[in-house]
């Protein structure tokens, strides 16, 4: 059953903009036209992507192992590339790094993310011992490059994220250059991959788990949460707003659009954004429903736990699941023990899921 968003006081920021509010970086929105979130669905959704970890952790059905035959068609494909492009991957296109075998694995892996479990695994490809870290890091653009088009992860417009422990950072800043133990959250755009160059020394363990699945437990739970769930909130840039921007933006962390329940996680940021002056507190009951989520993915058998090894690559959907890691801890003396993973933003405009203005927006990654 679907509902349609019930009006709200002036003292809530509103789950549906008015076209007078319509849009601009300076009141925090992105996108163009007025918010899409104006029906709430009050059922239970149902879809290959709705799982539990328990189902899935003896399975193994999420991991995909590569053969001699993907190997080959890599070192086939790692002939085409000059050498400069080794050193800069990101000058590399699809045509430039052809793979007439693996792209049907990749399009296999495209509709995993899409239309089965929302994530995959490859595991064991062979850095360091057939390909140099280099050679891997071409294989992985290019792989990203045939599933779709690679976005800005930050304002800095980094294409590839290094995801270490580069040590303290200011708070309100990203998480992920840190050994924190980040939360259950999405990432932006379509598709977020990891693939591991080295794990940690302890720890690091990644956690991927359904935004289905959690919904599912509100509709059933706490069913008065679900107008909160679809509200538009003011969300933080954590420091990387564009120039104009208030310093947060507004989405909603769920939003049933085109027949499809989407959700991106950010509920930190959420609170954070009550920094801004301008920025309505969170009443209490946004607060306690915020807290009763945070719960849910943490609850015995809700997500799924992997621990990514050197030649893992990950792929989860991000408006399918959330995920996470835990804290690790480095060997300071011993740099083959420091984790190391590099990271895409895979966006795939073309016939990817039906998106609301405001997930849509992050279609082209991070303004730069
Ligand atoms: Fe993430």
């Amino acid at each position: 059953m679907i509902t349609a968003v019930p009006e709200r006081g002036p003292q809530h920021v509103p789950g549906r903009l008015l076209p007078s509010q319509a849009m601009s970086w300076r009141n925090g929105v992105r996108g163009e036209g007025a918010s899409s979130v104006a029906q709430i669905l009050t059922e239970p959704v149902s879809a290959q992507n709705v799982w539990t970890g328990d189902e899935l952790s003896g399975a193994g059905r999420w991991i995909i192992r590569f053969t001699e035959e993907d190997l080959a068609d890599f070192e086939r494909a790692l002939a085409h590339v000059p050498k400069e492009h080794v050193r800069d991957v990101t000058q590399i296109r699809a045509e430039d790094f052809p793979l007439p075998h693996f792209r049907e694995r990749i399009a296999d892996i495209v509709d995993r993310l899409e239309h089965g479990l929302g994530f995959v695994l490859l595991r064991g490809l062979p850095i360091y011992d057939r390909f140099s870290e280099d050679e891997a890091t071409v294989i992985y653009w290019g792989i990203g490059r045939h599933m779709g088009n690679l976005v800005p992860q930050n304002r800095k417009g980094d294409l590839i994220g290094h995801i270490r422990d580069l040590g303290r950072r200011g708070p309100y800043e990203r998480a992920y250059a840190t050994n924190e133990d980040l939360g259950f959250h999405t990432d932006s755009t379509d598709f977020v991959g990891l693939m591991c160059l080295r794990p940690a020394l302890h720890g690091g363990e990644s956690f991927v788990a359904s935004s289905g699945l959690l919904y599912n437990f509100v509709v059933r739970e706490h069913p008065e949460y679900l107008p909160i769930l679809s509200k538009n909130f003011p969300t933080d840039w954590r420091s990387e707003e564009p120039p104009g921007s208030p310093g947060w933006y507004l989405e909603p962390l769920y939003s049933y659009f085109g027949g499809a329940l989407s959700a991106t996680v950010r509920t930190g940021r959420a609170m954070s954004a009550m920094r801004f002056p301008d920025v309505p507190r969170l009443t209490a009951d946004e607060v306690s429903c915020f807290m009763y989520f945070e719960s849910l993915p943490k609850r015995p058998g809700v997500a799924l736990g992997m621990q990514l090894q050197t030649g893992d690559l990950q792929f989860v959907s991000n408006f399918v699941t959330v995920h996470t890691r835990t804290a690790f801890v480095d060997d300071a003396a011993d740099p083959a023990r420091q984790r190391h993973l590099l990271r895409l933003w895979i966006s795939r405009p073309e016939g990817g899921r039906p998106l609301c203005p405001e997930y849509a927006a992050w279609r082209s990654g991070y303004p730069t």
